[in-house]
């Protein structure tokens, strides 16, 4: 079969190298330590059950039902165009996502190349803040190591879903997990490691205001992959028989574990070498490389550390340009112009170049103008996505199933039970709308 999953081993682990990326790794790590450790874990473990799930369950179902990616799979199921604007805005969603996700995809490639030349020795937390800040200043460089991470989704896009996506993942997704368990190992044997745990761990629910909880929601999102298509995209080449509870339930647990793992590699050797842990990308490019130098076989441990990184961002990567390339196929398919997957591919590869070279000028202020609302791209793309984007897409969604697609459409299917179209229908909708309305001091 040409453009379908063909095993469900093979469906779970790229709907979770989906789900585990940069998201899981690098934000969760520094957002809890941020925002009351335990008390934080809590919240974004309750957010994943009570909103993630049924959400996730939602997407694959509307497009294994379909047997589409969200563009034809609104249409086919509703039976109308009126619900076609939310792929649009899946479509808007992981192009925004996916122009500052590139540049930070890119960062990791010149990280894990600089650590495996040994490129980091001898250098202090100062010498590599100043490197990393001199990096961030060079815009040809940035822009060339992200379209290395644009080239590379490409190549895999290229082949059908079974032969390119789901190979790959089956071959990255146990590396990440080696890798993790690696690193894991290695934390084990730190002395004084506990401050870190406790920095992780204690829940400090004074920490905890709307702004926070929104914040929880908008990671547990991020990290789930929902609201942006891509598992509705995933779920159109699901085999007939998969289950999708049972995937659902199995993706959340394996993102939560890693998360955790990530948090529990990281701040025991924060810690442990006496550094404060920093917020957003200097924990991860200049704290931990500093911290590795102290370390057993530094080469071998930074340099592990950010292939981990970029394992988890290009099969997150791969699923939201899928995202696109599916989108323009369908869009296209009933035009006198319509794309195969490789003319989308490259469409849409030119498309990502262009918006991540934007993004980076602008975060290089070489290009000034291309502010929004007082932020560069990169910043205003990140927060739109998560603070709208993401959770419109998602409750477009959960309303769409709950409330208007026929019933009938649903029959045989297991999920579609009492409990779940209740949330789809009234928790996830006032929740979401609930969170977002007080986010924006609204109520
Ligand atoms: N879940 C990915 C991460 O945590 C990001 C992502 C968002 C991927 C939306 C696909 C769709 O990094």
């Amino acid at each position: 079969m040409g453009n379908s999953f063909s095993s469900k081993i093979g469906v779970l682990l790229a709907a979770a190298g989906s789900a585990v990326g940069l998201g899981s790794i690098w934000k969760f790590p520094y957002t809890v330590g941020e925002n009351g450790g335990g008390a934080f874990i809590i919240l974004y473990i309750v957010c994943s059950l009570i909103f993630g799930l049924p959400l996730v369950m939602n997407e694959f179902l509307i497009g294994k039902l379909s047997g589409k990616s969200a563009y034809g799979a609104y249409r086919t199921l509703s039976g109308t165009g009126r619900w076609q604007w939310l792929s649009w805005m899946n479509l808007l969603s992981v192009l925004a996502i996916l122009s500052f996700y590139f540049v930070v995809t890119g960062w990791c490639f010149y990280y894990m190349a600089e650590a495996a030349t040994n490129s980091f020795a001898g250098m202090d937390a100062k010498a590599l803040e100043a490197h990393f800040t001199a990096f961030e200043g060079k815009a040809l460089l940035m822009i060339v190591y992200a379209v290395i991470g644009i080239v590379l989704t490409a190549s895999v896009l290229w082949f059908d879903v079974n032969k390119g996506i789901e190979r790959l993942s089956k071959i990255l997704m146990p590396l990440l997990f080696l890798i993790l368990i690696f690193m894991a190992i290695h934390m084990i044997f730190l002395d004084g490691g506990t401050t870190g745990l406790k920095y992780l761990f204690e829940p400090d629910f004074s920490k905890i205001t709307s702004k926070v909880i929104l914040q929880a929601m908008g990671l547990s999102f991020f990290t789930l992959s929902v609201g942006v298509g891509a598992l509705i995209t995933y779920g159109g080449y699901m085999p007939q028989d998969q289950n999708v509870r049972g995937t659902s339930l199995q993706m959340i647990v394996l993102v939560l574990i890693v998360s955790l793992l990530a948090g529990m590699i990281v701040f025991p050797a924060v810690f442990a070498y006496g550094f404060s842990p920093q917020e957003g990308p200097e924990l991860t490019f200049v704290t931990l490389p500093a911290v590795f130098q102290h370390m057993f076989a530094p080469t071998v441990t930074s340099t592990a550390f950010f292939a981990l990184m970029c394992v988890a961002a290009i099969t997150s990567t791969i699923s939201m340009m899928e995202v696109m390339v599916a989108f323009f196929c369908e869009a296209t398919a009933e035009t006198k112009r319509p794309l195969n997957r490789h003319h989308s591919v490259i469409v849409v590869s030119l498309i990502l170049i262009l918006a991540n070279i934007l993004s980076v000028l602008s975060m290089t202020g070489h290009a000034n103008w291309l502010s929004v609302m007082g932020m560069n791209l990169f910043d205003s793309a990140n927060a739109c996505v998560n603070n709208i984007l993401m959770p419109i897409g998602a409750l477009g969604a959960a309303l769409f199933t709950g409330w208007f697609v026929p019933k009938t459409r649903y029959q045989g299917s297991r999920v579609a039970s009492f409990i779940y179209l209740v949330i789809l229908r009234w928790i996830v909708p006032i929740g979401i709308a609930i969170i977002f309305l007080d986010s924006l001091n609204i109520i």
